[in-house]
């Protein structure tokens, strides 16, 4: 090494020793409901960031959320009741909206025009539009959109993402899933059984797991559906089946149901031409069944589950790319709205893609 290039190399460290740490990403939590807590333990655990900011409606459950969430760690988020006055006072860089499913599209809206990225709780939007809108917005703002969904962050979905793209597994023929829970009594007078607030039933809240995660899996979108679904007097879908096949030629067969006995199970399993994987609509599960059948005991996974909020932020300082992007949003809407289509007309119905999805995948 010469005398100039170790000075300089000298000079360089001493200057990175100096320079002060980078500030800390300003974020809202916005919904301090049952989903709000999960969000909160885990925004707590990442350090480049600070809550600056909570708000809901309920303002006595913000005070008691921030009372037992950030006080004990020194932290004084400022408390709102108004989303839109929130956004105009604070200096945000992102919020995480775990609201009511229709809520989701204003607040996006109004963040992502104020230059704030947004993580969104499933699902993003309840319509097919308000999905292509906020994109685009996200896009020309050069803000991130994301969706909260835990399988595509899962060590699990990850591994078989592996087994998938590395062709181990062969070309996936047919997926089926389910989700079993007692969704019917559990939501019984809130807001998820209200239209206006939910989208939709079963289909568009646990459903939403189970149709991005088996879109995500079979690495295409869904071409064509036919669904049916019984609101067993209520307002919205509470079990439902779909028949679908993507745009790959995979098929797949879909049970939703909401008023089951047993308090949550799910399934999802991919039959595939060189083994067969078993997993669940969160990833919470793995089997591996190889070609001839046999069970592959403990299959090795070298991948760690990333919490969605950790992958948005790696993804906003640049270090990871977002596992759920908004585009999934747009795929979800798209194929709910060929659902509900397909329940009211009772015919299979295409599901109106406009975008072309040969890298699908982040
Ligand atoms: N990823 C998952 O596994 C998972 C699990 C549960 C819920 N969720 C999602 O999280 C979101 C919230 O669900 P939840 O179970 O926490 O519901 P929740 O009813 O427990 O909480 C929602 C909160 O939003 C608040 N709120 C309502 N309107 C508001 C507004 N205009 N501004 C601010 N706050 C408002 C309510 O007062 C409530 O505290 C939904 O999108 C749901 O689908 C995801």
């Amino acid at each position: 090494m010469n005398r100039r290039s170790s000075r300089s190399r000298g000079k360089r460290t001493s200057s990175r020793t100096k320079h002060p740490p980078r500030r800390r990403l300003r974020f809202a939590l916005v919904g301090c409901g049952g989903m709000g807590r999960y969000h909160a333990r885990s925004l707590l655990g990442i350090s480049e960031i600070e809550v600056v900011a909570l708000c809901d409606v309920v303002k006595s459950r913000c005070l008691a959320f921030c009372k037992e969430f950030f006080g004990p760690k020194g932290f004084k988020p400022a408390v709102y009741t108004d989303f839109y006055k929130m956004i105009a006072r604070e200096s945000l860089d992102a919020v995480i909206l775990v609201t009511p499913h229709t809520l989701h599209y204003p607040h996006a809206k109004a963040a992502l025009q104020k230059g704030v990225h947004v993580l969104s709780e499933k699902p993003m939007v309840t319509t097919t539009a308000h999905a292509r809108e906020l994109v685009a917005l996200a896009e020309s703002k050069q803000r991130l959109l994301a969706v909260a969904f835990q399988a595509p962050v899962s060590a699990e979905f990850t591994y078989i993402a592996e087994l998938i793209r590395s062709g181990a597994l062969g070309r996936i023929e047919l997926v089926d899933a389910y989700v079993a829970q007692q969704w019917k009594t559990i939501t019984n007078g809130t807001w998820r059984q209200d239209p206006k607030l939910s989208g939709g039933g079963q289909l568009y809240d646990s459903g939403a797991h189970m149709l991005n995660a088996m879109m995500w899996l079979v690495d295409s979108p869904v071409k064509r559906v036919f669904a049916m679904a019984d609101r067993c007097g209520t307002k919205v879908d509470i079990n439902g089946t779909v028949s679908v096949v993507f745009e790959n030629g995979c098929l797949g067969s879909i049970a939703c149901l909401g008023d089951a006995t047993m308090t949550g199970d799910t399934g999802v399993t991919l039959f595939a031409t060189e083994g067969t994987i078993k997993t669940g609509i969160w990833g919470e599960k793995l089997e591996h069944f190889d070609k001839s059948g046999e069970k592959i005991l403990y299959p090795y996974v070298p991948y760690k589950t990333v919490p969605p909020e950790r992958n948005f932020v790696d993804a906003i300082l640049g270090r990871d790319t977002l596992r759920c992007p908004g585009r999934y949003g747009i795929l979800l809407a798209e194929l709910m709205d060929a659902i509900y289509e397909s329940i009211e007309t009772g015919r299979p119905v295409d599901v109106r893609h406009r975008e072309d999805f040969q890298a699908f995948r982040p």
